[in-house]
């Protein structure tokens, strides 16, 4: 059996939502959606007035209260891809490796590998992904996902054998809170009452219009445990941390051949094989066919809330945010204090995600409510003349009042199926420029327009889409409106680099308050190469290669001190695990070498300067 890590790539939505390929030659082609290309002038963009080059930027208040400039200075030098061993970074910066898989909370080292699962428990996890940052320029809260984690990278042994060997991978996952500090040797991770892990059998509990859904009970009476494929993240202006369930379906499974998926779990892409983690051989909760467990599944799915300053409370899983394979959480003030979450559903052909808060969320806090347990959820639609639609999943919508409200937060992807979004091409994060647009990766979908599949759209133009794009959009009515204008900033394919492409399979992505992107790959890079991190303008689209990543792996998550002098970056399965490929952190010696960790990256400009100039 062998693990299918880019089980994003199965796709699952074969609802026949229009996909307007009919209507593609109708009056837009792929080149007027990008703004700034040759034919945007002829296009009609009401509100478009922030990506044209003659618009005046705003200037704006950085975090640390300093005025931004109007043009953000991206001075460093660019770098090559490369496909060493080893990472690369510009020569203005340097990098510093912290908290590597293994790391132990008590701030005693680290375990060797071979940990039990006792052991992993109180260390850090593996497949470092998303994460933010809670602290001041010298010290803080670093609260960092584990997405994945297999027996095979942590025991060497491609299945479970035993329950033990199922909690050590069960331990791998979910997410680490560490107080890290800046001393004489940089920074590091300090013993600290706070230092957390949170892994798939840690209490948790619901909240919201599902809290307490039949479709969340299991006749087994066993109480909500855990989260896992923790991807990416989010953070909210009271200080909390957002984890995303992405890929949960991969850890269900069953050797029982009477069981059939249901047309839910088919939606969710559950099948008796999973990816082959082997959880279910020898842990009950993720069989599919046990009868005490019938609704396990559902627990799994959602973005979940983490107080990284107590570690006492349990992660509240926040069903109003609805269920389906989060990417990230991207939180943004609205209109009269409403917090808006942009959310992205990553799969083939799945669809990109808003929620709005019942209420000004300081009042709503004031009343002891939590701001994401009281709104509107919606899914968007992508209309091809560059205007949009946020189509609201709750029983007011004709197309769903025969649905009970934690029917729809439950089956949120059959419901958007029935509303009528844009299926897009594997939504990945969201994050706000300084513009104020969010900016959204749609990391590749090499499906679209193959025979069967659905064609291509003006959000998503490309058939066969094999290295992804990024799409930019801004709401109505201070993001609470129900209509949006949108553009596309890059497509991948389209970015040049000295005669060759730039980068592919565009995932991890943040705006700076100067008016940087930082883009982070997952996949495919151009001739091979190793994965990496671009920073690019948002208004020229000038780009460059500030950092490239290991052999085998994965450059994802993002986050910053409030100076942004500091920012942290993860190395995601560096080697893809294999010690034959990278030994890092350690230098390579190859297979004689330690097998390769996760770990975070602390990078600094050796001037001393904000990341990104
Ligand atoms: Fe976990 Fe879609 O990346
Ligand atoms: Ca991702
Ligand atoms: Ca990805």
């Amino acid at each position: 059996m062998t693990i299918n890590f880019d089980s994003e790539d199965i796709g699952s939505n074969t609802s026949d939502n229009r996909t307007f390929e009919d209507v593609l030659t109708s009056f837009v082609s792929r080149r007027s959606v990008l703004a700034g290309g040759a034919a945007a002038a002829a296009f009609v963009f009401a509100g478009a007035s922030s990506v044209k080059a003659s618009a005046v930027e705003p200037t704006r208040r950085t975090a640390s209260g300093v005025a931004a400039r109007k043009r953000p200075p991206i001075n460093f030098t660019s770098i090559p891809l490369q496909n060493s061993p080893m990472p690369t970074i510009a020569p203005e910066y340097q990098y510093k490796v912290i908290l590597p898989w293994r790391t132990r909370l008590d701030g005693k080292g680290e375990f060797a590998y071979g940990l039990s699962s006792d052991q992993q428990a109180i260390s850090a996890g593996l497949g470092h992904d998303g994460m933010w940052y809670f602290g001041d320029d010298k010290k803080g809260m670093l609260a960092v996902n584990y997405e994945y984690g297999t027996t095979t990278h942590a025991l060497g042994k491609a299945l479970p054998t035993s329950l033990e060997d199922v909690r050590v991978s069960q331990h791998l996952h979910g997410v680490g809170i560490f107080y890290i500090e800046e001393g004489p040797k940089g920074w590091s991770m300090k013993k600290d009452k706070r230092n957390r892990r949170i892994h798939v059998n840690t209490p948790v509990e619901f909240s919201g219009p599902a809290a307490n859904s039949d479709l969340l009970k299991n006749s087994a009476g066993n109480e909500p445990q855990g989260t896992l494929n923790n991807c990416a993240n989010g953070y909210t202006p009271w200080g909390t941390y957002l984890t995303c369930e992405e890929n949960f379906n991969g850890y269900f499974g069953t050797a029982s051949t009477a069981w059939k998926a249901s047309a839910e779990e088919t939606r969710y892409g559950v099948s008796a094989a999973g990816f082959g983690y082997g959880w279910h051989t020898f842990d009950p909760r993720f069989d599919r066919s046990q009868p005490g467990y019938q609704n396990e599944i559902n627990r799994f799915g959602w973005v979940v809330e983490i107080d990284p300053e107590n570690p006492k409370a349990k992660p509240v899983k926040r069903t109003a945010l609805g269920r389906f394979k989060h990417e990230s959480a991207e939180v943004v003030v609205g209109k009269g204090n409403r917090i808006v979450v942009y959310m992205g559903d990553d799969e083939r052909f799945d669809y990109i995600y808003k929620f709005v808060s019942a209420r000004d969320h300081k009042k709503m806090i004031a009343a002891g409510k939590s701001p994401l347990d009281e709104g509107t959820l919606y899914a968007a639609r992508f209309n091809d003349d560059g205007t949009g639609n946020w189509l609201e999943l709750s029983p007011s919508n004709p197309a769903l009042s025969s649905w009970t409200i934690d029917k729809i937060l439950v089956h949120t992807r059959l419901a958007a199926d029935l509303a009528g979004a844009t299926k897009m091409d594997r939504p990945e994060w969201i994050s706000t420029g300084a513009d104020g647009w969010q900016y959204g990766t749609l990391t590749n979908n090499t499906n679209r327009g193959r025979t069967g599949q659905p064609g291509v759209n003006a959000a998503n133009p490309i058939r066969q889409n094999a290295s992804g794009h990024i799409i930019r959009w801004k709401d109505s009515d201070g993001n609470l409106g129900g209509t949006f204008q949108w553009n596309l900033f890059m497509i991948a394919q389209e970015t040049f680099d000295e005669g060759g492409q730039m980068f592919g399979s565009p995932d991890g992505i943040w705006g700076d308050p100067d008016g940087r992107i930082f883009i982070q790959t997952d996949g495919a890079q151009p001739g091979a190469n190793n994965d990496q991190m671009l920073v690019a303008d948002s208004k020229t689209k000038a780009i460059k290669r500030i950092f490239t990543g290991v052999a085998g792996c994965e450059v994802t998550g993002v986050a910053v001190t409030p100076n942004r002098k500091t920012m942290f970056v993860n190395l995601q399965h560096p080697g893809d695990g294999d010690p034959k490929i990278s030994n890092f952190p350690a230098p390579f010696t190859g297979a004689a070498g330690p097998v390769p960790r996760d770990c975070t990256l602390v990078i600094t400009r050796k001037d001393g300067g904000v990341i990104g100039s």
